[in-house]
């Protein structure tokens, strides 16, 4: 039973490893307070999970889906970045139906990357963007996410001989893990550097509708020159609390919406039509509950800053994600910092350094955990642990 190369030295999932690790405490009787994965704790909206009960009776959607997604979703996608950023797509060839973001995002290396291609890739950044590359035989070129730039790549700094070798690049605002966003000049920049070394840009945007302080992130497809080099995965995981239904979108350029179903279509079957409509109602009834979600997150992004900043740390506040990224105390690396902080409160953070070398000296709190519990994390990092230096 020996492995194929290409996962042989494939880790197991960081928050597959982050899960194991909080097994082990629970094992032990620690009442763990997992800040890991950004997995929101608030329920699906009802108008939504009525919607879904309601479909799941009918006969015709226990059949097999449409392979591109239903026309009626893609639609509804199209009208919520009309409604949202005045973008015009075509439904039927600019928006394909994914089986959630993570899919679309492992799945478009494969419609692109010969052996040995590069793709140009964040670090920090969501682990799947590198790890997609390598299965589909691809290099992934690091792009440093430094602090001094804002958490944005420095395109310039990308060797000439690199950029004529990628075929992809992958950008993600606002930034998990940094919260950090983007502008426009910065993505007019990415899309001229895409236009003159025949790069497609693939922009991951999941976290596009948790903004704070009136604050709106841009869409990368209302950027002039955007539908022309690259397409945006989006998902309702995050805006809507549905990462446990897997449905989410890939928009943009037809030609590669056009690739990425031709992969798709081979592999996977679709998303069962019950959640299509149950997402169609998401996407077009009330919005107002963003809104509120946006004032939920804000408040429990003051506790992990108010928190922090009580015992030393300097915490940039994000704009924008369900995240807070912040130093590890001097003395500690990422790894041992989180597990002090596990050993000594019972309380996950994540490693920044799961996310890449570059995340290395960072650690990631998630604030998809009641405001409460929260709370209470902070408290027990405050008895338990004290000031640190930095
Ligand atoms: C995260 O916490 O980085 C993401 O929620 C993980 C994921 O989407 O798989």
């Amino acid at each position: 039973m020996e492995e194929a190369q290409r996962i042989q030295s494939l880790p197991p999932y960081l928050f597959a490893r982050v899960d194991e690790k909080i097994a082990n405490a629970k094992a032990k009787g620690v009442d763990v307070i997992s800040l890991g994965i950004g997995d929101p704790d608030l329920p699906t909206p009802d108008h939504i999970i009525d919607e879904l009960v309601k479909a799941v009776r009918n006969p015709e959607n226990h059949r097999y889906p449409s392979y591109v997604g239903m026309l009626e979703f893609r639609q509804a996608v199209a009208e919520w970045y009309k409604r949202r950023s005045n973008i015009v797509l075509d439904p039927k060839k600019e928006v394909m139906t994914l089986i959630g973001s993570k899919e679309g995002i492992a799945h478009i290396a494969l419609c692109y990357l010969n052996q040995g291609d590069i793709a140009l890739v964040p670090d920090p950044g969501y682990p799947v963007y590198g790890i997609g590359t390598l299965l589909a035989g691809g290099v992934p070129y690091t792009m440093p996410l430094r602090a001094e730039n804002g958490f944005l790549p420095d395109l310039e700094a990308i060797p000439e001989e690199i950029a004529q070798k990628a075929k992809l690049m992958f950008l993600n605002y606002p930034n998990n893990p940094t919260g950090a966003v983007a502008d426009k000049t910065f993505y007019l920049k990415a899309i001229a550097f895409a236009k003159k070394y025949d790069i497609i840009i693939c922009h991951d945007g999941p976290y596009s509708e948790i903004a704070f302080k009136g604050f709106k992130p841009l869409s990368f497809l209302e950027i002039p020159g955007a539908m022309e080099v690259g397409i945006e995965f989006h998902s309702m995981s995050k805006t809507y609390n549905m990462t446990g239904w897997r449905i989410g979108w890939a928009a943009g350029n037809a030609r590669v919406i056009e690739a990425l179903g031709r992969i798709k279509s081979n592999i996977d079957s679709g998303v069962f039509q019950a959640i299509q409509e149950a997402a169609i109602v998401g996407l077009l009834g009330n919005q107002e509950i963003i809104a509120e979600l946006c004032k939920i997150y804000q408040e429990r992004q003051d506790i992990v800053i108010e928190g922090l900043t009580a015992l030393g740390w300097s915490v940039e506040r994000p704009k924008a994600t369900i995240y807070v990224w912040a130093k590890v105390p001097k003395g500690y690396t990422s790894t041992s910092f989180c597990e002090l902080v596990l050993e000594k409160t019972g309380v996950v953070v994540t490693p920044g350094n799961g996310y890449g070398e570059y995340g290395e000296g960072y650690f990631r709190i998630s604030l998809t955990i009641s405001t409460e519990r929260l709370r209470e994390a902070l408290a027990r990092i405050k008895d338990s642990l004290g000031n640190f230096e930095f």
